[in-house]
């Protein structure tokens, strides 16, 4: 386009010269004065896409200024990969990438909680460096909030790109740190966190103990702090440090919109084999053990419901939590149970009284699969989807069952409607990670999909 323009002035400048040959003076005056003011107006042009000022005046012009944000914001994935082809689903192309990550020379190296706590210390250079946007895409989500709910103990990297990827100025995040994670690991996420206004760790941290209430209060704790911000956030989602979005806040935006109200969350009716789950007291010291003594039915003799620990659920749904007195009286009945967050969540959604929540009735049972929250491959159902399976192989490597995802899977999770998936892990493949990086980058400033 400039190439055009510079063309024009040039074609213009020649015939003036020409018409200077034969024609009166002040024609040639005139030439001279429209060739500097497009000349100005260039320059104008160019300086009004610099990102920085864009951010200090909130003067932002996505249209007129796409690639230029783009050349400054893009997240494209190192090495030799192509990570349109990848997601695409070329299959060579996953296999080289595949094999370059048993090659330990290659592997990445990770980021650590002193090398966060040295590029926090100049907040500006650091999410200037780090590519974060800073500024909103659009106002339709300017004006949809979202909040979030982060539980983490490990993993700083993983924690800070998956904090970038979903990061924008109109939501709100609340980051829960375990309490048993190093001072160092504390003192990083909080670096990390007094970067952002909207970023801030929790008031309350608890010690998380494996399958055991704490897990169910830390995502408590955070939706206590976010009630109480001025953020008229609409939706909560919780993630863990090992989540990464599959959508871009837009479309997470035009999603939940089109939920008109409701939850979005796994629940089914519990298979035999967990009810002792909830039909027993449980005990704590050091790790969850069930004991011989029976519990109570739930109060009001609540249907419970099993699912997952994470949720996609209303500002009213949240509130309900805490101010219903048969919500609360649920909470309370819940405590010594092993693993409430997977059924806590999935039973409240199920009750006529919480907002949001769908009918009792088992034709509305969700599984994992069909809820949005998250996408998880269980080791124990992958296999051949022509015979029934759910979902091919993972391409990644198993923990305690979960796929942590490889290259190979991004074809598959990208065509799926979840709005995040779970496991990612840089030491397992980092690739997957830095296409699904570079792929919503793009997508965020390309993509019109409002
Ligand atoms: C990646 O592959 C696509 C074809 O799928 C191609 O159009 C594109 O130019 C390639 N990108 C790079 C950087 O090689």
């Amino acid at each position: 386009m400039e190439l055009e323009e510079r063309l024009t002035l040039m074609r213009m400048h020649n015939s003036c010269r020409r018409k200077l040959r034969r024609l009166h003076p002040n024609y040639c005056l005139a030439c001279v004065c429209v060739l500097f003011f497009f000349a100005v107006v260039l320059k104008y042009a160019s300086l009004d896409c610099d990102l920085d000022d864009a951010i200090q005046t909130g003067d932002v012009n996505i249209p007129h200024c796409r690639d230029h944000y783009y050349m400054a914001l893009n997240l494209l994935a190192s090495g030799r990969k192509n990570c349109s082809k990848i997601i695409e689903g070329d299959w060579d192309e996953v296999r080289q990438t595949l094999i370059d990550n048993l090659d330990i020379k290659k592997r990445k190296v990770i980021t650590n909680y002193i090398d966060y706590l040295k590029l926090t210390k100049d907040c500006a250079t650091f999410k200037k460096n780090k590519k974060y946007v800073l500024f909103s895409l659009s106002n339709e989500e300017r004006h949809y909030p979202i909040a979030y709910s982060m539980v983490i103990h490990g993993d700083i990297e993983m924690f800070e790109r998956l904090l970038r990827s979903i990061y924008t100025p109109q939501n709100i995040y609340c980051v829960h740190i375990d309490v048993k994670s190093p001072d160092t690991y504390h003192q990083a996420v909080q670096a990390i966190a007094s970067c952002f206004d909207n970023v801030f760790v929790a008031s309350k941290l608890e010690s998380v103990v494996y399958a055991s209430w704490s897990r169910v209060q830390a995502d408590l704790n955070c939706m206590e702090d976010l009630l109480k911000s001025t953020v008229e956030w609409k939706y909560l989602i919780n993630t863990c440090g090992t989540d990464f979005p599959l959508k871009t806040n837009a479309e997470m935006v035009t999603t939940l919109k089109s939920l008109n109200g409701k939850n979005n969350l796994e629940s089914e009716t519990p298979p035999a084999h967990k009810k002792r789950r909830w039909e027993y007291h449980y005990e704590v010291k050091g790790h969850i053990i069930k004991t011989d003594v029976r519990k109570e039915p739930p109060p009001s003799n609540m249907p419970i419901f099993t699912g997952n620990a994470y949720i996609v659920v209303t500002r009213e749904f949240v509130k309900s939590v805490f101010e219903t007195a048969i919500a609360r009286e649920f909470l309370d009945w819940a405590k010594d149970t092993y693993s409430p967050d997977e059924f806590l969540w999935a039973t409240l959604h199920r009750a006529s009284w919480m907002p949001g929540s769908l009918p009792k009735n088992r034709k509305y049972d969700t599984s994992d699969m069909i809820a949005l929250a998250r996408l998880v491959k269980w080791g124990s159902l992958e296999g051949d989807t022509n015979q029934g399976a759910p979902y091919s192989a993972c391409t990644g490597k198993h923990r305690r069952d979960v796929c942590v995802y490889g290259t190979g899977d991004l074809h598959w999770m990208l065509q799926q409607h979840h709005l995040f998936a779970n496991k990612f892990d840089p030491k397992v493949d980092d690739h997957a990670i830095q296409c699904l990086e570079e792929h919503l980058r793009y997508k965020s400033l390309y993509e019109k999909i409002m």
